[in-house]
């Protein structure tokens, strides 16, 4: 595949997943080829699950067929390298014009959108969404008042409970696995007050509709308790609390395995749960990396870095994600890590994306890249790795 070709796929894949995707066209047919006179793709929500609707248009009829988002882009990459010259991509953010040559030649467009106003009812909708169906929830958890109005000190928290909902709405529409299965099974480990454990429960209940079991495992008791009582007031049938140490929980098969602010290693044993459960999407926010913080050998060319409290903190936070996201790898996981939230709101904003797949890995590069960082930093074992090795 050309660079120019990868380069329109990666926009395709980013503005799907952030809600940005209007439309892409495929046109001009390839000599000799029999085909539609051109394909519209557009996005398109069928019972609740967002799919990619492809009309083909011939001369004389239409015919609509959709498919969940993977399998569309496939299809999308065989029809361009089958039957189409021309792909024209629309997001909120973009237009690019994909054009390949009967020369060989292929070029690539790209400008800004002009399309920004122009966008579907879906983008809007998904703009001004709020992500969260049944309120009741977050006046019990202290986030609203009584009058439904977000409490002054909670406006944070609010932001960030809807964020994270948005974010995986995004995430599990990559993931045709999850969007084919009749019921998911979602673990939240170290659920805390569980805001997103309820947040995640309310949405594939009350706005996906989707047949979901929630749980939130948490070592406090106290909290433990509060949860159920919450869950059994409000008739959420599908989300207990479990009073456990994440790494001493028996985690079933599960589907979207979530660790958010886990502190230390307790990140490690929850992705290292997750993978072993098989889970589609793996979802976590490290907290603290003392682990790691501890192992690094101050060598002397990095010692002028290291010296400093701060500077060795993030480092140890870099190096920490860094190889937790290479074991994911490893492991047949794609990674993603980015900031979930302005750091405005919280310092500990990052977040680490395994999303499953079935595709070759190339255990060597990998293996080799991890032992690279480790031989820099002087790090003997990293926790998550000592788990996957035992
Ligand atoms: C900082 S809170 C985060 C809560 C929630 N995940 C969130 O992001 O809003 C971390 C929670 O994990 C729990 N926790 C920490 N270590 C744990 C462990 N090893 N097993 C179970 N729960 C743990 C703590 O009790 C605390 O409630």
């Amino acid at each position: 595949m050309s660079d120019q070709s990868e380069q329109l796929y990666t926009v395709l894949r980013k503005s799907w997943s952030e809600n940005q995707f209007i439309r892409l066209t495929l046109s001009k047919q390839r000599k000799g080829v029999e085909a539609a006179n051109r394909v519209t793709i557009r996005p398109v929500t069928i019972r609740g699950k967002m799919q990619l609707s492809f009309v083909s248009q011939y001369s004389t009829k239409d015919i609509t067929k959709n498919y969940p988002f993977e399998e569309g882009e496939k299809r999308i990459q065989q029809l361009l390298e089958t039957a189409y010259l021309i792909a024209n991509l629309f997001t909120t953010e973009k237009q690019m014009v994909l054009e390949m040559r009967r020369n060989g030649k292929t070029t690539l467009r790209v400008q800004a959108s002009k399309m920004t106003d122009d966008a579907p009812p879906r983008s809007h909708d998904r703009k001004k969404k709020d992500w969260i169906a049944d309120k009741r929830f977050l006046v019990e958890l202290g986030i609203l008042n009584n009058s439904g109005n977000v409490k002054k000190d909670k406006g944070d928290k609010y932001r960030q409970i809807k964020k994270f909902v948005e974010i995986v709405d995004g995430l599990i529409r990559q993931q045709s696995a999850l969007e084919n299965k009749d019921s998911l099974r979602i673990v939240d480990m170290g659920a805390g007050k569980g805001y997103l454990t309820f947040a995640l429960y309310d949405y594939f209940t009350h706005t996906l509709e989707r047949p979901v079991k929630v749980t939130g495992v948490e070592l406090r008791e106290g909290l433990i308790k509060k949860g159920n009582a919450i869950a059994n007031s409000l008739g959420y049938k599908g989300l207990n609390y479990e009073s456990g140490f994440i790494e001493e929980y028996d985690l079933p098969e599960t589907d979207i395995l979530l660790a958010l602010h886990a502190c230390d290693t307790a990140t490690d044993d929850a992705i290292y749960k997750g993978i072993n459960a098989k889970a589609e999407l793996i979802i976590c926010a490290p907290c603290c990396h003392k682990q790691i913080r501890r192992a690094i050998t101050k060598s002397e060319d990095l010692q002028p870095i290291l010296q400093h409290g701060i500077l060795l903190e993030r480092q140890a936070e870099i190096v920490t994600d860094t190889i937790r996201a290479l074991l994911m790898e490893l492991q047949g996981y794609k990674t993603k890590i980015f900031e979930f939230i302005s750091t405005e709101h919280t310092g500990k904003n990052l977040m680490i994306v395994g999303q499953k797949h079935e595709r070759p890995v190339d255990r060597e590069a990998l293996l080799e890249q991890i032992n690279a960082i480790k031989n820099r930093f002087g790090i003997d074992a990293h926790y998550l790795e000592s788990l996957l090795d035992a």
